[in-house]
């Protein structure tokens, strides 16, 4: 072999393990903003989640037009028989239904029967959406948004047992 050949093969040698070391550095870079990413995404709030869902499958009966709670409250047959629940299309409202006075009302109308007394899912699990799968997408970023999933009743409710319900905004 002459000296240039060697060079050559010299040559060869470096550029391959000069690409190598860059490749694994992009990929180990690529690695660490997947990780960032999903970590940011995986924080679950009434904006980034929880509004888009209600907005798309239950605002039709419980969006701006409905009756307050307390409205609902004073006469809900005219209201069921216009199909009307009340208003959840805000925070506020639907945290009462949470971990408010009526704490537990939204956990027992979307069960889907795993924490029913009777095994059967809440009247509203129907809602969620189309296909059992869209369901049960739809609950576990519910039930994760809501961070204790609690069938319990305002006055049965624990202090601890309230503080560990998460609900967030933002
Ligand atoms: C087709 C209309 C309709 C849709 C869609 C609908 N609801 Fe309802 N909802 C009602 C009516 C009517 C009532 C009142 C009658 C009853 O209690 O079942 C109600 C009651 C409720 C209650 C009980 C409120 C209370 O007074 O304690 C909750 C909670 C609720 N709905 C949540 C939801 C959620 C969450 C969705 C979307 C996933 C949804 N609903 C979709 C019609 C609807």
């Amino acid at each position: 072999m002459n000296g240039k050949k060697i060079s050559v093969i010299i040559f060869a040698f470096v550029l391959v393990l000069v690409l190598g070391a860059c490749n694994q550095t992009g990929e180990e870079t690529e690695g660490t903003e997947e990780t960032e990413e999903t970590e940011e995404s995986s924080q679950v709030t009434y904006e980034s989640h929880v509004e888009g869902i209600i907005e798309q499958s239950c605002i039709s009966c419980h969006g701006g037009d409905s009756p307050s709670l307390m409205e609902f409250k004073e006469d809900p047959d005219t209201y069921i028989a216009q199909s009307q629940g009340p208003r959840l299309d805000n925070y506020e409202d639907l945290v009462v239904l949470v971990n408010g006075d009526d704490a537990g009302a939204l956990m027992r109308r979307l069960d889907d029967g795993s924490n029913t007394e009777d095994g059967e899912p809440g009247n509203m699990y129907v809602n969620l959406g189309s296909t059992e799968e869209e369901r049960q997408e739809e609950l576990a970023i519910i039930k994760e948004w809501v961070g204790s999933w609690s069938l319990k009743r305002s006055d049965e409710l624990t202090e601890e047992e309230r503080a560990e319900i998460t609900a967030v905004r933002e």
